[in-house]
């Protein structure tokens, strides 16, 4: 679609006099350029009973003259950038709206509490509120408006609440408090939301049991309880019960798409309950003390699109070429486990096109040659293996022309098997790492970058303190082998991706850090379906 064209046809539209008949306005998904909303539009269109701006790049501040659009039902502002509401407060904004059903007000920087004038909205079917830096205590009578469906409060980290006893007359579909600061018990009359598909309760402040009364939330799609430490798991329990049967009744919720129990503390054998959920897309079982071998029966999951079972106590032998079932599967992760990765040689045209893939610590001896014809990948992770001789000319290759931003790593020098090296046409700066075999690579190895400086290239640098090595620790008393620092973020041309090649040995801390937001980066992406083009997340 012609945006700008579409934008001024639009906009004209709307706002001639006249206009004020207009019921809807629907500009959702255009290219505003970040220009502010229009503060006519309180002014002229007072009928309106449908406003839908979501995704249209506009920025700034929320014009109070939108609270003069009292007949609205819906109001959709969503995901643009940087929308803000400071000027004016949450609550002057929508008092006036007493037929709100539909608020959606996710990405505007609120920076407030939650106004109760709220639980008055008794049409009120859907609020959504993610990412909004809400703060303080939800009023819990939000909780009450009868028609609520959807309560989408997501990503604010500094809004605190709890989750209040239901009666069977509640309507809830989605629950999503996600990444807040709620707390408390989880009441068992939970298990009275009978329509509930969606419950996200991931990193807040949950204790001390998930009810088991969840076993009768059969429809439930999505469920991702990451983080709730559960009483039953902790160590001094881990005698009485082996916490994946306590909670094999998660096998009988059919429906699920997603499932995460990150976090869990979830130990003993791997928990064979979820080999019954074939509708899984997305199964993330990282950060538990899950031990023994991966059984078979994952493979059978086929719908797998992220399998996260990184950071537990895997062991065994795995055969690389299992994963050629799961069709779909895009991201992989194994890492900090102790599991042997076998990959045959001959492998490659049956094997998932990966987008992430983490194999830090897999037992690998060669770099995996099937590397070569994974087109997608954006995100690989081959840290603390046995890897040894060069990393393949191939591998260098795919590094030319894309857009690898930022310095040189100066620890690149210390890879005395570093043979070729090729980062042309890219968007660097900074020295050029002195010494070694960085001696030897030729000017044309770093033409066309941004501003990349000292030898071999002509251009000398200004600073010379930046052209010394820090001192490093990574490397110290470590035997011979593949290791060194390398987390570049590569945006490839056309595509909004970031390919981080993270070849980190014996960092464990740095690397944490690292691994969290790639995390919650890859999640937010792939679970959330947002669209790539706001501007926080590129
Ligand atoms: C607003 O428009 C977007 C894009 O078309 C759509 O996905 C969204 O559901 C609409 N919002 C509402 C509340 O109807
Ligand atoms: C709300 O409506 C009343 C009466 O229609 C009006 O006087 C007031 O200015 C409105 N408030 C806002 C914030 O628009
Ligand atoms: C809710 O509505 C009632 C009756 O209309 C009113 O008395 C009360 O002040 C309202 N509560 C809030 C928080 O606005
Ligand atoms: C159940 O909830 C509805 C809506 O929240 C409320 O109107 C009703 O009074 C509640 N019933 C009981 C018995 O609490
Ligand atoms: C599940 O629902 C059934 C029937 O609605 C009820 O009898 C049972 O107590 C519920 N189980 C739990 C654990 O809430
Ligand atoms: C162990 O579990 C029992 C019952 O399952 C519970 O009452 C007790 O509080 C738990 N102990 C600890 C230390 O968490
Ligand atoms: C698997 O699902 C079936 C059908 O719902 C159920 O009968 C069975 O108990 C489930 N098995 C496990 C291990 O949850
Ligand atoms: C995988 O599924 C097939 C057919 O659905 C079944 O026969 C087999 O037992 C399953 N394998 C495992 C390991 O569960
Ligand atoms: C890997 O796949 C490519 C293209 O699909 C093919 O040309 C090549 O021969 C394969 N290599 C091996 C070792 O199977
Ligand atoms: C790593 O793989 C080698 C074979 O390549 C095997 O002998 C060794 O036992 C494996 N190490 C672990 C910890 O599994
Ligand atoms: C590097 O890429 C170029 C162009 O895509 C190709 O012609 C060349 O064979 C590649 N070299 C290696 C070692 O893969
Ligand atoms: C590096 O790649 C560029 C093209 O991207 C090519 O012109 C240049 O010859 C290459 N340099 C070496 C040393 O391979």
């Amino acid at each position: 679609m012609v945006l700008s064209a579409m934008r001024s046809l639009a906009m004209s539209l709307a706002l001639t006099s006249g206009a004020a008949f207009f019921m809807r306005l629907d500009l959702a998904d255009n290219d505003f350029n970040f220009s502010p909303i229009p503060s006519r539009l309180g002014h002229d269109l007072t009928c309106l009973t449908y406003l839908n701006l979501s995704y249209s790049v506009f920025s700034g501040q929320i014009p109070i003259e939108i609270s003069k659009l009292s007949k609205l039902s819906t109001l959709d502002l969503s995901s643009n950038n940087d929308l803000e509401l400071k000027r004016t407060n949450l609550r002057s904004l929508i008092q006036n709206f007493t037929s709100i059903k539909e608020l959606d007000l996710s990405d505007v920087g609120i920076h407030s509490t939650v106004p109760d004038i709220l639980r008055n909205a008794t049409s009120l079917t859907v609020l959504s509120l993610r990412t909004c830096q809400l703060y303080g205590e939800f009023p819990i009578g939000i909780f009450r408006p009868p028609n609520l469906e959807v309560l989408d409060l997501y990503e604010n980290f500094n809004l605190a609440g709890y989750i209040p006893t239901f009666n069977q007359t509640n309507s809830f579909k989605v629950l999503d408090v996600a990444e807040t600061s709620f707390y408390g018990q989880l009441p068992n009359s939970i298990g009275n939301l009978h329509s509930l598909n969606t419950l996200s309760i991931s990193f807040c402040n949950f204790y001390p049991r998930v009810p088991s009364s969840l076993r009768n939330l059969t429809q439930l799609t999505y469920l991702d309880i990451s983080s709730f430490y559960d009483i039953d798991h902790t160590y001094s329990n881990k005698t009485s019960q082996l916490v994946p049967d306590s909670w094999s009744w998660i096998g009988k919720l059919m429906k699920l798409h997603v499932l995460g129990l990150a976090y869990s503390n979830l130990w003993g054998n791997f928990p064979y309950f979820v080999a019954n959920l074939t509708q899984l897309a997305y199964l993330d079982l990282s950060f538990n003390d899950i031990s023994g071998e991966i059984p078979s029966c994952i493979m059978n999951l086929t719908q797998l699109t992220y399998l996260a079972l990184s950071s537990n106590k895997l062991n065994g032998i795995v055969e690389f070429d299992q994963f050629s079932k799961l069709r779909s599967l895009a991201s992989l992760r194994l890492s900090g486990n102790q599991l042997s990765l076998l990959i045959k040689p001959d492998l490659n045209a049956t094997l998932p096109m990966f987008k992430l893939l983490w194999l830090d610590s897999c037992n690998l001896t060669e770099f995996p040659e099937f590397l070569k014809n994974q087109h997608e990948l954006f995100d690989l992770h081959l840290s603390a293996n046995k890897i040894h001789g060069q990393i393949p000319k191939w591998f260098w290759n795919a590094t030319r022309e894309n857009l690898l931003s930022g310095r040189i790593p100066s620890n690149l020098v210390r890879l005395n098997f570093l043979a070729y090296f090729n980062v042309s046409h890219n968007r660097l700066w900074g020295p050029i790492p002195l010494g070694q075999q960085f001696g030897t690579f030729l000017e044309d190895s770093y033409q066309e970058n941004l501003g990349l400086c000292g030898k071999p290239l002509s251009n000398k640098c200004k600073d010379s303190k930046s052209t010394k090595l820090p001192p490093s620790s990574i490397f110290e008393g470590e035997d011979s082998g593949f290791r060194f620092e390398f987390d570049w973020y590569v945006v490839l041309p056309g595509v909004i991706s970031g390919l981080i090649v993270g070849v980190i040995s014996g960092n464990i801390l740095a690397n944490k850090k690292h691994e969290w937001f790639v995390q919650t980066f890859s999640r937010k992406r792939q679970l959330r379906g947002r669209k790539g083009r706001k501007g926080r997340q590129a």
